[in-house]
């Protein structure tokens, strides 16, 4: 054995160190990544409100007279899908999921993304009222498969637009 071989096996052996660091790094990355979160079943808006053109509205029907949007009920769904045949085999795969729920007169646990802590006091009609779009809280959500969380929602993101658009800045506004 010549005298590098220690060495060599050293050098080898950090190398692997290195990989299984930055792969369990990448891996934590991964999994506390909140933007991206599994939902029961794999609903599409770019399908829906996207090439189907279907009104944010129309589902999230409480946004413009209160201050949740709220996620419809499963019976909306099936207002649809008890009518047309989804054409792609996982799309198929995903309805029958959704046949299942309203069967079982169960609500689908839709997973928040979007998530203020308590203390802090909104409203989706005071914002529509105002003619703030949803797109400029939420993105381009009509081209989202999944939906991503494209704000931080901390108190800087909201102050900023509310000094750009001259909404009101005292602490009592968001804070009862
Ligand atoms: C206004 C009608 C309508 C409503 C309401 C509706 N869908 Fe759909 N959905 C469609 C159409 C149309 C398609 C596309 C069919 C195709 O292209 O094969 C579709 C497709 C799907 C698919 C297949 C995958 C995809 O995105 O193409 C799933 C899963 C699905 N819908 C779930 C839901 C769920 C869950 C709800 C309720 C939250 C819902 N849909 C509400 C019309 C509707
Ligand atoms: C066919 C019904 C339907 C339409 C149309 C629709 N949505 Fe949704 N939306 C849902 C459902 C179901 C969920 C919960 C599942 C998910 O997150 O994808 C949801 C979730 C969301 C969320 C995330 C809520 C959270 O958990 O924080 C946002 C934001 C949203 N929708 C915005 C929109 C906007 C903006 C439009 C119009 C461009 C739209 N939606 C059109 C059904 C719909
Ligand atoms: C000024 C920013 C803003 C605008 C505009 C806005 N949203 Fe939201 N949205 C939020 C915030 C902040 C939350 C989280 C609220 C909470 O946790 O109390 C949220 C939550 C949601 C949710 C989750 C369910 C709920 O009601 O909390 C849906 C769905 C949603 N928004 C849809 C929409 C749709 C559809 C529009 C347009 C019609 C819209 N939003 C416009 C900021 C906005
Ligand atoms: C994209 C711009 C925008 C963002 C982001 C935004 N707001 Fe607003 N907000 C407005 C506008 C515009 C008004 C309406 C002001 C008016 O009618 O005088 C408003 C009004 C309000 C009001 C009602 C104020 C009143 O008249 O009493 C509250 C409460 C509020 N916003 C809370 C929030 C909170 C909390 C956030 C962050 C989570 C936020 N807003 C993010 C633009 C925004
Ligand atoms: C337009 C809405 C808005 C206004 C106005 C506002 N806040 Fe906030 N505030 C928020 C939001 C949203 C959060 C939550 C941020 C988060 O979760 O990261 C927050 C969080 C806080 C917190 C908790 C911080 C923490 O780390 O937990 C304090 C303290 C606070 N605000 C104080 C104030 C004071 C003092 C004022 C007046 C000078 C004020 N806020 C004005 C929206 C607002």
């Amino acid at each position: 054995m010549s005298r590098k071989s220690p060495s060599l096996s050293i050098v080898f052996a950090l190398f692997v160190l290195l990989i299984a660091m930055t792969s369990v790094g990448s891996y934590a990355f991964f999994s506390s990544n909140e933007t991206i979160k599994d939902q029961p079943i794999a609903f599409s808006h770019k399908s829906h409100a996207g090439e189907q053109k279907i009104a944010c509205l129309y589902c999230h029907i409480y946004a413009e007279r209160s201050s949740v949007a709220g996620v419809p009920s499963v019976q909306k769904c099936i207002g649809c899908h008890e009518m047309i045949e989804v054409e792609a085999q996982e799309g198929v795969e995903e309805v029958e999921k959704l046949l299942a729920y309203w069967e079982d007169k169960k609500p689908i646990p839709w997973l928040k993304i979007y998530d203020l802590p308590d203390f802090v006091y909104f409203s989706h009609r005071m914002h529509l009222n105002a003619e703030v779009d949803c797109k400029a809280c939420h993105g381009e959500v009509a081209e989202m498969v999944q939906i991503e969380k494209v704000s931080s929602l901390s108190m800087g993101w909201c102050l900023k637009c509310h000094q750009k658009q001259e909404a009101p800045i005292d602490c009592n506004v968001c804070h009862k």
